[in-house]
Order: C-alpha cells, then sequence, then structure tokens
C-alpha cells in the first residue's frame, strides 16, 4: 500500500483536484483507493457528491476521539472510499493544542482499519498546521503539487524543512517523492522558467541525505482545462463529467506514471529482502 500526502501550503495550486482525480483514475485502472479528506474546505467531499448531513461523523470526530475512523470510510465510486471532512475541522487546531501526541492521531486511528488499500491520499489544507502534521506522519511520501506561475517557489523551503522536520522526529520513512506541475500553461515562458529551477535544485540534491534527495518531477504535467474546474459543481470526478477531456487524458497519464514508479518501488522491495535473505 502506497500512502501518499498531497500538500503544498500554498491555496488553490491543485491539491484537491490532483487528489480526487488521481484517485478516480487509479480506481477507473483497478486499483483499490482511499482518500481521506483533511482540510475543513471539504472540497474532495463535494467534488465527489458526498454531502455528509451535520450530525453524520467526520475526520473532525476522528481527529477528536469521537468516531472511529473504519465507520467513515465511504463508498463514493467503484473501487474508491472517501473519510470526508466538515467545516467543523477548522476548530481542530485550536481543540488539539494541548493535547499529547496530537501530530500522530491520524497514524493511529488508520491502523484500527482492516480494509484493505492499494492506495491511500490524504488531501491537505493550505497551512502546515497540526492536520498537515497528521498527514505527514500518516503518509510515506509527499507529492507536491505546483502551479508554475509567479511565487510558486515561495515558502517552499519550509515546506521541505517541515518534512524533514518529521521525517526526523516522527516518521523516519518519509521522503518528497514526486512534484506535479497543476494548471500548466505551455505558452508561456515563466511556466517553463519554474520547471527548469525546480529540476535544477532536484538534481543539485541527487546525493544529498535530504527527504528529498530521489524526488522526481512528473513527466505528466496537468494542463490548464476548463473541464477540471467544472466538475466539481457536478459532484462528478473528471472520468464521470467529461471523461474525453484533456484534463481527464492528463490525470489518466498521472495514474499510469505513478503505477509504474508502485512496480519499481516493489521491484526494489523484492531485490533489497533477497539480497537480505541469509544462505
Ligand atoms: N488543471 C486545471 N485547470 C483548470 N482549473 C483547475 C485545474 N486544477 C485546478 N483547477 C481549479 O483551480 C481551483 C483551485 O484548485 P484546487 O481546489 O484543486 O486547489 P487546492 O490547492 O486544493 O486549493 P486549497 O489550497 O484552497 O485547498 C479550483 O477552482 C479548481 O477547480
Ligand atoms: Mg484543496
Amino acid at each position: 500500500m502506497r500512502r501518499i500526502a498531497i500538500i503544498n501550503q500554498k491555496g488553490g495550486v491543485g491539491k484537491t483536484t490532483t487528489a480526487v482525480n488521481l484517485s478516480a483514475a487509479l480506481a477507473e485502472a483497478g486499483q483499490r483507493g482511499w482518500l481521506i479528506e483533511l482540510d475543513a474546505q471539504a472540497h474532495a467531499s463535494l467534488h465527489l457528491g458526498l454531502v455528509i448531513t451535520d450530525h453524520s461523523p467526520s475526520m473532525y470526530d476522528v481527529l477528536t476521539g469521537q468516531a472511529n475512523l473504519g465507520d467513515i470510510c465511504h463508498p463514493v465510486e467503484s473501487n474508491l472510499w472517501l473519510s470526508p471532512s466538515h467545516l467543523d475541522m477548522a476548530a481542530v487546531e485550536m481543540e488539539l493544542a494541548g493535547e499529547v501526541g496530537r501530530e500522530i492521531i491520524l497514524r493511529d486511528a488508520m491502523a484500527t482499519v482492516d480494509q484493505e488499500f492499494d492506495f491511500v491520499i490524504l488531501d491537505c489544507p493550505p497551512s502546515l498546521g497540526v492536520l498537515t502534521l497528521n498527514a505527514l506522519t500518516a503518509a510515506d511520501e509527499v507529492l507536491l503539487p505546483l502551479q508554475p506561475h509567479f511565487l510558486a517557489l515561495h515558502g517552499l523551503s519550509k515546506l521541505l524543512k517541515t518534512i524533514e522536520l518529521v521525517a526526523r522526529r516522527l516518521n523516519p520513512g518519509l521522503v518528497l517523492s514526486n512534484v506535479l506541475y497543476c494548471m500548466y500553461d505551455s505558452g508561456t515562458r515563466l511556466a517553463g522558467e519554474i520547471v527548469h529551477d525546480v529540476q535544477r535544485f532536484l538534481d543539485s540534491e541527487r546525493n544529498s541525505s535530504s527527504v528529498w534527495a530521489e524526488a522526481q518531477s512528473f513527466d505528466t504535467v496537468i494542463r490548464k482545462n476548463i473541464r477540471l474546474a467544472e466538475a466539481p459543481s457536478f459532484g462528478q470526478s473528471i472520468f464521470g463529467y467529461a471523461p474525453n477531456s484533456n484534463g481527464a487524458y492528463d490525470y489518466r497519464s498521472l495514474a499510469q506514471e505513478v503505477l509504474r514508479q508502485t512496480t519499481t518501488i516493489s521491484d526494489r522491495h523484492r531485490t533489497l529482502s533477497s539480497v537480505q535473505t541469509p544462505l
């Protein structure tokens, strides 16, 4: 199982669009997926047409110890389950302020769920607060969506330092695995320049011991596509709303790339375990 946290503390860069449509593309490809929503805006739930009442339990209740995570895994499409958020989540930061071990509540809750999944995708809010820390502690890897425009890289060093700290103190296996360019406009020179700057940075870090030493930019870029912006108001992923759009094409291509990585990762694990087997 791969646990991928989609994180960028910058708002509106394509985190939720990616969480929803990558999950849906993986599900379409036959993978069992679980999308966990950690943002009070609850846009992922809206996007997938899951409406919960004010009295139904949500991730808010799980994080505050009032519900079991297993009880809020709702099936939303074939092969895809969603654990929804709620506006109440906005208060979690303050409510958990004095709680010991507040960064590992989600990880502990996930360990109690006995359903089998191939992928867990965590949709995070645009901040580096306690919800994002919970995602970083529960995940194996971070997928960083970037919108290649002015100030795209602003705040990136703070994000990288946070991932590094969480890896050092709470989650030793955590890495930044991938950068994904969203709302990509190939017609602008700036987009090309930002992609080039990020690539130069990643290449310069290859031999470092940092958590981003092996990070790759996906070959797939998510182009600007109005259908992706329209789909949430119809409560459907891009595959339900506009299956032949460029947006659907890009997210399918992204899912294939993610699946190829999974094969490489499990091959590497197989090789390592055969090397470590005593004669
Ligand atoms: N490739 C795209 N082409 C066109 N519009 C897009 C694309 N990706 C996302 N959008 C739109 O851009 C807006 C921001 O996207 P999204 O909600 O995914 O960002 P976010 O990073 O999750 O935002 P937040 O930080 O508020 O959670 C949304 O209205 C979404 O529909
Ligand atoms: Mg979002």
